[in-house]
C-alpha cells in the first residue's frame, strides 16, 4: 500500500492530468457498471463550495493527481440535533449530493438553494467546465440529486424550510438544464428549518429505480418519537415527465430512519434501503419489505449508505460511526441479508464512513473524518475481488474536510 505521506504530497501537487483516455462525450448507452472507472468526485460542502476530481488509474486505484474547482455556489451543514453544531461528518444527512450523467456532473450548493452542472472533459477527468450558472431551487437546503439517462431527467431533494422534490430536463443537443418545476411537498411535512435539524425528520436520497421509470424519495423517521416513522415516496414517470403525486408513501414495516438507497439491478423496480437503526432492507415495486425480512447489522452505529455492485450482485453498505464496509446481499427472493464485513482498521485510522461508489472490483468510500477524534478526511478503497482495503489516501491537502459529501464516478 503507496505511504500516505506520499499521496497527500501528490495530491497537494495538483498536477494537470495528460493520460488521453476514452471519450464519453454524449449521453451514450448506459454504463453497465462492470469497467473501472476514469476519476472519482466529491463535494468540500465548504462555504465556497467545491468538487474534489481524483484522478483514478487503468488499475482503478487512485493515481494522486486531483483537482479542486468552485461550483459557484455555497456549501451548508445540518444542525446536529444532539449537540447544536454544525453536523460533522455527514454534514448533509443524505446520500447522493452529487452524481453523473454521461459527461455532465450535477450537484448541489445546500447554503445557496441552487445546483451546478459541469461539463466533464472527455480527455481529462479532473477538468470541469460550469455549463451555465447554478440553477435556482424551488425548495430550500437541496441534499441529493438523482438523473436518468433514460429520460434526460434531474431531480433534487431538498430538506429545509421548503422541503420536497423536484425536477428538470437536460436539453439532449445543448445539455443545457432547464429551469426546475414546482417544488412537490410531502404529504406528511417535515416542518423543518433553515438549515435543518437532524439527522431525524429529514430527506436521505432520491433516486431511479432500475429501469428509470420510478423517481423514489427516502426520508428520515425520529427514532425518539413513538411513531414517527420515516417513509419512502414513489413518484412514476409519465411520458418523460415525473408525477406531481406519487404513486404511493409508505412506511415501511420494522423501518424508522430509512437513510441512503441504490437500485437493485434487473428491473423489478426493488431499491435496497439502508436504515440507521439497524442496517437495510429491500423494498419491492409495491413498497413493501421483501421477504418481510430485516438485514440487521450486528455491532452497527448508523447504517447509511449503500451502493450496489454488478460484480458482485450484492449491495455494500457504510457507517458513519464504523470503520468497515458490510455486504448485504439483495438478489434472492428472501430480501435483504447480510453477507459479511470487511474491516478497514488495519489499514486506515476512519472513525466511520459515508458516501460510496462502486464499479468494476473496486468500492470507493468517503471518510470526512473527525477533528474531535484526529482523524482526516480520506479516500478508502476496497477490492470487491479480495475483499481488502487496497488504498487509503488523506484529501485535506485539496482542501476537504469534516464536511465532505457525495461520492460520483465518471466513465
Ligand atoms: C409537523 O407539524 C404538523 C402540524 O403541527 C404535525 O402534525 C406533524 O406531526 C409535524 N411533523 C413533524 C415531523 O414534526
Ligand atoms: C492510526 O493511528 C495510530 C495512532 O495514532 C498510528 O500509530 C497508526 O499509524 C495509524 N494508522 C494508519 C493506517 O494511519
Amino acid at each position: 500500500m503507496p505511504s500516505l505521506a506520499s499521496l497527500a504530497v501528490a495530491l497537494l501537487g495538483l498536477l494537470p492530468a495528460i493520460t488521453a483516455l476514452p471519450s464519453n462525450a454524449h449521453l451514450g448507452p448506459r454504463q453497465s457498471r462492470l469497467r473501472n472507472a476514469r476519476a472519482i468526485y466529491f463535494l468540500t460542502n465548504n462555504e465556497d463550495n467545491a468538487v474534489i476530481a481524483a484522478e483514478l488509474g487503468p488499475d482503478g486505484l487512485l493515481t494522486g493527481r486531483a483537482s479542486s474547482s468552485l461550483t459557484g455556489g455555497l456549501g451548508g451543514s445540518g444542525i446536529d440535533a444532539a449537540t447544536n453544531l454544525p453536523a460533522a461528518p455527514d454534514s448533509l444527512f443524505s446520500q447522493s449530493a452529487i452524481t453523473v450523467l454521461g459527461n455532465l456532473l450535477l450537484l448541489v450548493n445546500p447554503g445557496s438553494n441552487t445546483l451546478t452542472s459541469f461539463t466533464i472533459s472527455p480527455t481529462s477527468p479532473l477538468s470541469l467546465t460550469p455549463l451555465q450558472t447554478p440553477l435556482a431551487l424551488p425548495g430550500s437546503f437541496p441534499v441529493t440529486v438523482a438523473a436518468s439517462r433514460r429520460h434526460g431527467l434531474v431531480c433534487v431533494g431538498t430538506t429545509g424550510s421548503l422541503a420536497g422534490v423536484t425536477c428538470t430536463r437536460v436539453d439532449p443537443a445543448t445539455r443545457l438544464l432547464s429551469r426546475f418545476d414546482t417544488l412537490r411537498a410531502f404529504a406528511s411535512p417535515l416542518n423543518q428549518t433553515d438549515p435543518p435539524r437532524g439527522p431525524a425528520n429529514t430527506v436521505s436520497q432520491v433516486l431511479f429505480d432500475d429501469a428509470e421509470d420510478r423517481l423514489l424519495v427516502t426520508v428520515k423517521g425520529d427514532p425518539g418519537v413513538e411513531g414517527r416513522n420515516g417513509f419512502v415516496a414513489a413518484y412514476e414517470v409519465v411520458g418523460g415527465v415525473v408525477a406531481r403525486e406519487p404513486v404511493w408513501t409508505t412506511s415501511p414495516e420494522g423501518t424508522k430512519v430509512l437513510f441512503g438507497a441504490a437500485a437493485v439491478p434487473g428491473g423489478a423496480g426493488e431499491v435496497v434501503v439502508t436504515d440507521a437503526s439497524f442496517g437495510a432492507v429491500v423494498i419491492g415495486r409495491d413498497g413493501g419489505v421483501k421477504g418481510g425480512v430485516r438485514a440487521e447489522v450486528d455491532g452497527q452505529v448508523a447504517t447509511c449508505w449503500a451502493a450496489v455492485s454488478r460484480v458482485s450482485g450484492t449491495a455494500w453498505v457504510t457507517d458513519v460511526g464504523r470503520n468497515r464496509l458490510v455486504e448485504v446481499g439483495v438478489a434472492g427472493e428472501d430480501g435483504a441479508k447480510v453477507l459479511g464485513v470487511i474491516d478497514l482498521s488495519g489499514g486506515s485510522n476512519n472513525t466511520g464512513l459515508v458516501d460510496l461508489a462502486t464499479t468494476g472490483d473496486f468500492v470507493y468510500m468517503l471518510s470526512p473524518g473527525d477533528d474531535k477524534a484526529g482523524s482526516g478526511p480520506a479516500v478508502s478503497v476496497v477490492s470487491i475481488k479480495t475483499r481488502e482495503l487496497v488504498q487509503h489516501v488523506e484529501v485535506a491537502a485539496v482542501g476537504a474536510d469534516g464536511s465532505a459529501m457525495g461520492m460520483a464516478l465518471a466513465f
